[in-house]
Formats: structure tokens, C-alpha cells, sequence
């Protein structure tokens, strides 16, 4: 792989909040850490369209006490198992579930199917998160 060397100006009192950063988080250079966030912002620009391959997180907190919930998850994961990899419910107390859904597929369709488990009444807090891999030449 071949590097490519370049400068960057930037206000002296964010490059030293940066360097601080780098401290804590234990990242051996600023290189280092530029590079962390150039490969961020490109798996989140690449997410960001609708018609590319992403993996999600859906996270999903929801009374399981409100009437026909469960049924209507459970339905909907099952029309969309193509794209559902596997899910996992951890009962939290007497009333609330939490369930997490691991999803593949074109980003649109798990931002679409994440916004309708979200609305369904009684899940209290739903977060998708959503992530990738670099393109090759990104690399
Ligand atoms: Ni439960």
C-alpha cells in the first residue's frame, strides 16, 4: 500500500483539544487518528446512501405487557427474515424487553424496516445503528 504524506492547518487550541483526545484514547499518533476518522466518515457516507450493502443494529426497548407487540414484531421479522441475521431478548424487569436485531442488507431497507419496528406502539426507545466495511480501494 502505498502513503500519501499531506498537511493540514487547522486552529492551534482544536489541535491541542485533538492531541489530548489522542492521549486518552491511547492512539499512538495523530496519523493514526486521522486515518480512524477518515475510515469513519467513509463507512458513514457509504451507510448514508440507501442503495449500498450495510450491516445493522437495531436496538429495541418495549413494554411486552401492550397488547398484540410481540405478535406484530414477531410478524414483521418474519417478513423481512432476508435481511434479519439473528435477533437477542434479554427481559429486563417485570413489564420491559430488550431486544436486539443484527440486520444485512441495502441500507434503505434497514433504515425503512427499523423506522416500522420503531413505531409500532409500545417500544419505548428504538437506535439503529448502521456500519460497513471499506470499499477495496479505500483500504
Ligand atoms: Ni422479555
Amino acid at each position: 500500500m502505498e502513503l500519501a504524506r499531506f498537511s493540514v492547518s487547522m486552529d492551534a487550541a482544536l489541535l491541542e483539544q485533538f492531541d489530548e483526545l489522542i492521549r486518552e484514547v491511547g492512539q499512538a499518533s495523530r496519523s493514526d487518528a486521522i486515518r480512524d476518522l477518515v475510515r469513519g466518515r467513509l463507512i458513514e457516507a457509504d451507510v448514508g446512501d440507501e442503495r449500498r450493502h450495510a450491516l445493522g443494529v437495531l436496538t429495541l426497548v418495549y413494554d411486552h405487557h401492550r397488547s398484540e407487540l410481540q405478535e406484530r414484531l414477531t410478524a414483521l421479522q418474519h417478513d423481512h427474515l432476508e435481511v434479519i441475521v439473528t435477533t437477542t431478548h434479554v427481559h429486563i424487569d417485570h413489564h420491559h424487553c430488550l431486544e436486539v436485531l443484527l440486520m444485512k442488507g441495502r441500507a434503505g431497507r434497514l433504515r425503512r424496516l427499523a423506522a416500522q419496528i420503531g413505531a409500532l406502539p409500545g417500544v419505548e426507545h428504538s437506535q439503529l445503528m448502521l456500519t460497513g466495511t471499506l470499499r477495496k480501494e479505500q483500504q
